[in-house]
């Protein structure tokens, strides 16, 4: 039997998201999408848990039309009258993940709301009864959802998804791996094709790559001696196909001209800077260099936060054509993913 599972992921990333779901289980069947969740049916749940390209997947447990303008509470109340739970399919759900306490949370457009526990004081005993858990409102390891969307729908749903890389764990300026596995799907890599990132960092773009990806080199540089070390430490020679280096994107000389398929970077944003004019020089000579190393056919995929400093070296380069761009939200800041490809 089919479950109907729901997965979040970065917003204005839909049909992205939509394409390589279907790529990745092979029986799904999408039942809708909203900017930034999914929600669809599967028999896999081996594959459903082990998505690189959402932020958290849950098993929906009920879902009903509601109405924005009355309280949470209220429509809350409305959708556990009319829950009729199936514990042997939560129960199949909740094996694998080995928890024992459990908490109900309520979502309201995106903010986290207090509950009225007379209306849940009856679900939490059922929940608990049936599946064996116990209610801990305090360190819960398990967590049930009521989520209200602005699309006016509202779910319940069981969290499956734990072992998330948490933003503490992040380096600042460290891209989420989900984010970098979406950016480098987009670069349409295969077995023979020659990938760079120019602007490595910690090397999350790479990472995603040699991790997940089919590629035939990977070059991953960076001008900070620091990080490259680091990475480089990292993967201690141990794959032959990645080559990490000490490198200024802006003279790649190393590279002959058209020798790279796909890159897929985040240069700096330097948003703070207020020396505009220095930024979109720096954008144009950077755009200049990977247009040089690029193939005719080849891809290039930026993540970036200064829209203007960057579309205005993009206008006055006038060597990329913009075949897509993505907004996104980037920590809470607008940045785009832009898909360029070389004018012929
Ligand atoms: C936005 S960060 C990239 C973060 C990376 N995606 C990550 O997840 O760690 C931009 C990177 O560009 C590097 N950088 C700045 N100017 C550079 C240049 N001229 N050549 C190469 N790298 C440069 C910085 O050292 C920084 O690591």
């Amino acid at each position: 039997m089919k479950n109907c599972y729901v997965s979040t992921f970065i917003s204005g990333l839909s049909s992205v998201i939509r394409q390589l779901i279907i790529k990745e289980i092979a029986d799904v069947e999408i039942i809708q999408v909203f900017d930034g969740l999914i929600v669809y049916k599967t028999k896999d749940l081996d594959k459903v848990c082990k998505l690189k390209f959402v932020n958290n997947t849950f098993l929906l447990l009920g879902l009903q039309k509601t109405n924005l303008d009355t309280s949470f509470n209220n429509e809350m109340s409305k959708l556990v009258k009319r829950l009729n739970l199936n514990f042997s399919v939560i129960k199949e759900h909740i094996k694998p993940l080995k928890k024992k306490n459990f908490k109900i949370m309520a979502i309201d457009k995106n903010k986290p709301v207090s509950i009225d526990y007379h209306i849940t004081n009856n679900l939490e005993s059922i929940i608990s009864s049936k599946l064996n858990i116990h209610i801990n409102k305090r360190n819960p390891d398990l967590e049930f959802i009521f989520l209200r969307r602005t699309e006016g729908i509202m779910l319940f749903m069981l969290k499956l998804t734990y072992n998330r890389v948490t933003e503490k764990k992040l380096a600042q300026g460290e891209l989420r791996p989900e984010l970098a596995y979406l950016m480098v799907s987009l670069a349409n890599l295969n077995e023979n094709k020659i990938v760079m990132d120019p602007f490595c960092g910690y090397g999350s773009i790479p990472k995603q790559i040699v991790r997940n990806f089919k590629y035939n080199m990977c070059f991953a540089s960076d001008n900070n001696e620091e990080l490259i070390k680091k990475l480089k430490k990292e993967y201690k020679n141990n794959n032959k196909k990645l080559f990490i280096k000490q490198r200024d994107a802006l003279n790649l000389s190393y590279f002959e001209d058209n020798f790279i398929d796909s890159i897929v970077t985040d240069p700096p944003w330097n948003i703070f800077d207020k020396k505009e004019e220095h930024f979109t020089k720096f954008y144009r000579k950077m755009l200049v260099e990977l247009n040089r190393i690029l193939k005719d056919d080849g891809i290039l995929i930026v993540l970036m936060g200064n829209i203007l400093d960057f579309e205005k070296a993009l206008d006055d380069v006038n060597l990329f054509k913009t075949d897509e761009v993505f907004k996104i939200l980037v920590n809470g800041k607008k940045a785009n993913i832009y898909v360029l490809s070389k004018y012929k």
